[in-house]
């Protein structure tokens, strides 16, 4: 299956709302594919000639209820100077995290709230992730700060029914987090 823009969920959609359902391992053919879709979209959508050619959003990261699979799978790819990073995981679980907060000095996006919501996200600054990551066919403990520690707990977010825009302050969106890092 192809991954575009018809096939993202909007928000409005209550499988966005939904806690994701536990996912069985080793993974079934279908879940397999569905998986395989989405870090080929995520991959896929750095390409600005195949944003315009499917009408999709250049993105970092995708979960499995953003295509009405209410199943504890995402996908990230990010792709910058510190070199790539690409995983494709089930069932992620927090398993420690810093007391620091983090948050992105412009705020965060997603491809399923249009448009943009403004405002401070605060994350946890670092944040160590057990998983097992379809890429590397193994259980992983994976340790992450800056950016890719944000996009993967924006991802775990939407397998809890979680969006982006909970997390900031309705009273004051672009109030300081005092004592997190700016990213
Ligand atoms: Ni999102």
């Amino acid at each position: 299956m192809l991954i575009d823009s018809t096939t993202i969920v909007l928000d409005g959609d209550p499988v966005l709302r939904r806690k994701a359902d536990l996912v069985q391992l080793p993974l079934s053919e279908e879940d397999k594919n569905t998986l395989t879709d989405m870090i080929e979209y995520v991959r896929n959508s750095h390409d600005e000639e195949f944003c315009k050619e499917h009408n999709v959003r250049a993105s970092v990261g995708i979960a499995a209820p953003q295509i009405a699979v209410s199943k504890q799978m995402l996908a990230i790819s990010i792709m910058d100077e510190d070199g790539d990073i690409e995983f494709a995981l089930v069932n992620p679980k927090i398993i420690s995290n810093s007391t620091q907060k983090a948050y992105l000095e412009n705020g965060e996006s997603c491809l399923s709230v249009n448009p943009d919501r403004e405002g401070y996200v605060p994350r946890y600054a670092k944040i160590t992730v057990r998983a097992y990551n379809m890429l590397t066919d193994r259980f992983e403990d994976i340790r992450l700060k800056g950016y890719p520690a944000i996009v993967m707990q924006h991802e775990m977010d939407h397998l809890k029914g979680k969006l982006y825009y909970d997390h900031i302050n309705p009273a004051d969106p672009w109030q300081e987090i005092e004592g997190a890092l700016v990213i």
